[in-house]
């Protein structure tokens, strides 16, 4: 997983939790990093799940909740890193519909060893979308905060349902409706 997603996810717990909880995710980690991350460096995924763990033991929040919460938060981390990815769209409708064909497209270009999911679309019409996220990494609860926070960059909101084809979260059906 990318250096990026671990730096925005040690901000983020910064500044949601404070610093005494951030050191003690870290310290209780048997961490292959000890926390230690740049922005440009790729780290094992399992790296994440340890310091999400340990996040939610912490803060005794819900593992699924704490992803949705950094999904809101990465959106605007990565918009800000790369202008360049998302400058191009201006509803975000259309930015969802190119997920797989444009955006990511660019984030394997600019790190090619980026482990992304693929989004299937079903359908869209001009206020819906409906398409299927499907990752072995089951991270549909990080997409729905990423595709929350889509809608809030242009100033809207939306409807978002999901269901999951998969019980362990590998393949996830959206239906995103946006609101007005
Ligand atoms: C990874 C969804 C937009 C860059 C991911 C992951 C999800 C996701 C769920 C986690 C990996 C997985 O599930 O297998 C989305 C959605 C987007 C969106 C729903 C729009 C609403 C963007 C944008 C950028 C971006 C705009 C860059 C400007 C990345 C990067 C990773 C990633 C760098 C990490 C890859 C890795 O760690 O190897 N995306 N993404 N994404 N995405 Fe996106």
């Amino acid at each position: 997983m990318k250096g990026i997603v671990f730096t925005e996810f040690l901000e983020m717990v910064e500044s949601k939790f404070g610093l005494e909880t951030l050191d003690n995710i870290i310290e209780n980690g048997h961490l292959p990093s000890e926390g230690v991350y740049t922005s440009v460096g790729t780290y094992d995924f399992n790296e994440m799940v340890t310091l999400i763990t340990n996040l939610s033991e912490e803060t005794k929040i819900p593992v699924g909740d704490l992803i949705y919460a950094f999904g809101l938060y990465l959106f605007s981390g990565l918009a800000n890193s790369h202008p360049e990815v998302i400058k191009n769209y201006n509803t975000p409708l259309g930015l969802l519909y190119c997920i797989e064909d444009h955006i990511h497209v660019h984030v394997k270009k600019l790190y090619p060893d980026a482990e992304l999911p693929t989004f299937k679309i079903l359908d869209k019409t001009d206020d819906k979308i409906s398409m299927v996220y499907s990752s072995s990494r089951g991270l549909y609860r990080l997409a729905h905060g990423l595709i929350e926070k889509a809608f809030e960059h242009f100033g809207s909101t939306a409807t978002i349902t999901y269901d999951l084809l998969k019980e362990d979260g590998t393949e996830v059906k959206f239906d995103i409706v946006q609101n007005g």
